[in-house]
Order: structure tokens, then sequence, then C-alpha cells
């Protein structure tokens, strides 16, 4: 017996119509971020592994425990990205586009990976749908951001999210908070597991990212980040807030947050559907003032987030699509040629799927395909009354006519083969 081959764990095969939906998504991304001025960067999957040990952090869950990190055939240490805000970095950098002209937004979409105990909407290849803002250091940013990522999720149907904001400050109060957090939690850490007790002593505020309940019941009535702030992040904070009243962006205050990432500097947000049972995020972001420079290029503050493309996908309204299904199905292989000539005509005429039977199976096997195909269609609630077959055999040839059949009440005329695609009008 020859060996089976399956998908490596963490890993998935998408087809229609799920492929679609993610093909829709990214459509939708392309417009509404296109609409902000926004344009694509395709960065590679490969990076070296200290790009991300210096920009999401060494102490990091994600850096610590996730990555796929293994040395090429010259021993250089390389890492598939865990998230994609690195390499933009790297390449803005190394492409010069620090020089300007700024602001510089760049949009995303690609596949990250990440060793992550698989489950649902948690993949260890998965997608990511995000924008990078580059040189707007003002609350202004924030605003464009986030406007930006309600019309996105607003053009794919979302109605009632609202996105968590908290501030962490600068990398000094960051430090200074903690420290606090770890004088609070030292006492209260005897129950911690081994990992939560190494980021108790390297880290302490990646364990707000814990889900450990020993960790949450000792972090109830901690230190916050807010707590902490300089004058300047706690006014920009404040006025973060006022603008995303005034653009009736949906927020609320969330001090617990602090994202898993180092990056990060005063701003950083998520937004968490109840549409997914893990109650996962679907998004998150933030500003990070320093990495451009921490990574080699010159003062420029930034902002940006990351959609996770499955969690979206999956938590998505789904909207009927309008798209009419017509199946072809020529009697015989002699009526082959006619039924992928009016395909043509009818693909030119109309939106939708015109599929022609191939195989030339004769009409009865070709209607119970059609039925299949019908049942499937509107599963994924295509209008059935959209659906019809183009029936082309010896007695159609003769009248030069063709058949069509309505597949939801299996009504059949028909019509001549010169009107077929004006009697499609107003029908698929
Ligand atoms: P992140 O929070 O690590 O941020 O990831 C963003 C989103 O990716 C998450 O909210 C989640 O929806 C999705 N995601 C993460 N891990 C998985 C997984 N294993 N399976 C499925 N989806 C997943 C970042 O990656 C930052 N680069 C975001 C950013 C951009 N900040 C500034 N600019």
């Amino acid at each position: 017996m020859s060996q089976r081959y399956r998908a490596v764990k963490g890993t998935r095969d998408l087809f229609p119509p799920e492929s679609e939906r993610f093909a829709n998504a990214e459509a939708a991304a392309r417009r509404v971020f296109g609409s902000y001025g926004y344009g694509e960067v395709r960065t590679p999957c490969l990076e070296s592994t200290e790009l991300f040990e210096r920009s999401v952090g060494e102490t990091t869950d994600i850096v610590h425990k996730e990555m796929y990190t293994f040395k090429d055939r010259k021993g250089r240490s390389l890492t598939l990205r865990p998230e994609n805000t690195a390499g933009v970095v790297r390449a803005v950098i190394e492409n010069g586009l620090t020089a300007g002209p700024l602001p510089l937004r760049l949009w995303y979409a690609g596949p990250q990976f990440r060793y992550e105990r698989p489950q649902a909407g948690r993949y260890r290849e998965f997608r990511q749908i995000g924008a990078e803002l580059f040189g707007a250091a003002s609350p202004a940013g924030e605003v464009e951001i986030l406007t930006m990522l309600f019309d996105f999720l607003g053009a794919l149907g979302f109605k009632s999210l609202s996105v968590a904001v908290n501030s962490v400050g600068t990398a000094a109060s960051r430090e200074a908070s903690g420290k606090a957090l770890r004088a609070y939690l030292e006492s209260r850490s005897s129950s911690f597991g081994e990992d939560d007790r190494r980021k108790l002593s390297e880290n302490p505020l990646r364990l707000f990212d814990s889900r450990d309940p020993a960790v949450r019941g000792a972090l109830e009535g901690s230190p916050r980040t807010l707590d902490f702030l300089d004058d300047d992040s706690r006014q920009h904070h404040e006025e973060v807030r006022r603008l995303l009243t005034r653009a009736s962006i949906p927020f609320r205050d969330e001090p617990s947050l602090v994202r898993g990432l180092d990056y990060y500097t005063r701003t950083v947000f998520e937004v968490v559907s109840a549409d997914l049972g893990a109650q996962d995020a679907i998004l998150g972001g933030g500003r990070y003032d320093n990495l451009v420079e921490s990574l080699g290029g010159p003062p420029l503050p930034a902002i940006g987030f990351a959609i996770g493309e499955d969690r979206l996908v999956q938590a998505a309204p789904r909207p009927s699509p309008a798209a009419s299904l017509l199946l072809i199905l020529p009697q015989g292989p002699e009526d082959l040629e006619e039924a992928l000539g009016l395909a043509r005509e009818l693909r030119v005429a109309f939106p939708g799927a015109v599929e022609v039977d191939l195989l030339a199976r004769g009409f009865k096997k070709g209607m119970a395909r059609g039925n299949t195909l019908f049942e499937e269609a509107s599963a994924r609630g295509l209008d059935r009354e959209k659906i019809f077959a183009v029936l082309l055999g010896a007695r159609e040839r003769g009248a030069e006519t063709v058949s069509v059949k309505r597949l939801a009440s299996g009504e059949q005329e028909m019509v001549p083969r010169g009107e077929v695609v004006r009697w499609f009008e107003g029908r698929a």
C-alpha cells in the first residue's frame, strides 16, 4: 500500500465556498484600504530569526515557544514569520521608504506561522490581513487606522463589534508598571505554573496574556499600565478617546489590555467577537513608535493592526451571493462543441458560474449532477430561483432551440437558440 499523506497538524486545505470567503475578505480589504490611500506590500514568509527576537521580544510567548525556526544549509537561523509587522518594518527601512513621502500607508494579506495548540480558530498556519501607517505621531493616526478598520468590518457585514482600547505608555512607563506588577504579584504567585513564573521575573506585563485562572485571579486589583503613564502619553490617550468618540467609533476602555508583543508604545487595541467560541480576538493592533529606530531606521512613529483572517471569516455574517448558476448539459459528445460556445456567450453576459458537463453523460446523468450542484449551491445561500440547466440534444439541434429547466420548480421551456442570452436577462 502506498503512503497516505496528510496536511501537517494545525494546517488545512481550503476549498470553495470557504476559499471564496477568504478571497472576498481580501478583496474588501483592497477596496476599503485602497480608498484610504493604502497600497499593498508583500514581504517574504522567511526572515532572519533575530528580526523577531528584537521586535516581538525574546520573552514573549511568540518568540519563546511558538516560532518555526530552523537553520538553512549555510547555518543561518531563519524563521517562518509569526506576524507581519516586523517584516514590513524591515522592508521599509531596507528600501529607504523611511525618507518619505510620509505618511507611508501599507496593507498586506498573507500566511503567518505559530506553533500553537490547534483548536477552533487557532491554527499553526493562519492568515492575517493588516495595515501599517508610518509617520503619524498624533492621535489622528489612531483615528485613521480605527476608522478604516471599522469601515472594513462594516463592508463585511459586521454590526455590533466594539474595540477595547488601552495605553501602555512609553518604554520607561512600561518598565515602571512592570516593576510594580512584579512587586504586587510576588507574594501571590505560589500557584503559578513554571512558564508564568518565568514571565513574572522576565517580563511581568506578559502575565496579562495568561489564560490560567490562578494568574487571572492574582491580577485582580493589580496595578495597571494606565497608573504609570507619563504626562504626554496620558494626554495622547485622552485625545485618542475624545477623537474616537467624535468619530463614532464604538470603543471601551480595557485597562488590563497589554497585547502579547513587546513593540507597542501608548495605544493598544483589540476586537473580540462573542461569535468565536473561545472568545479569541479577531484582531489586534497598536502604536509602535520606537520599533523603526530599534531595528536600525530613523526615529519614525507608526501604528497598525492585523486581523486573523481565519477567525474573521468564521465570525463574519454570511451574505447571500446574488450570482446565478447555469449548468449546460450536452446530450452526447456531438453536442459538446455547441455547449462550449453557448457557455462562452453566457459567461460574457452574466455574473455567476456557467458550467458545462464536459463528460456529456446525457440529460439523466447530467441532471443528477445538476441536482447535487443545486443542493450545494442552495446550502451556500445562492438564490434557488437563479439555478438553471440548459439542455442541448438532437431535438434542440433540429429545432435550433435549447431547453431551459429551472431546478427549483422543475419547469422546462424551449427557447430559440438566438434568444438564449436575452431570455436569461433579468432571470439569471
Ligand atoms: P497578534 O495579536 O499577535 O498581532 O495577531 C493578530 C491577530 O492574528 C489575532 O487577533 C488573531 O485573530 C490572529 N491570530 C494570531 N494567532 C493565530 C493563530 N494561531 N490562528 C489563527 N489566528 C491567529 C500581530 O500579529 C501584530 N503584528 C498586529 C499589529 C500590526 N500591530 C501593529 N501592527
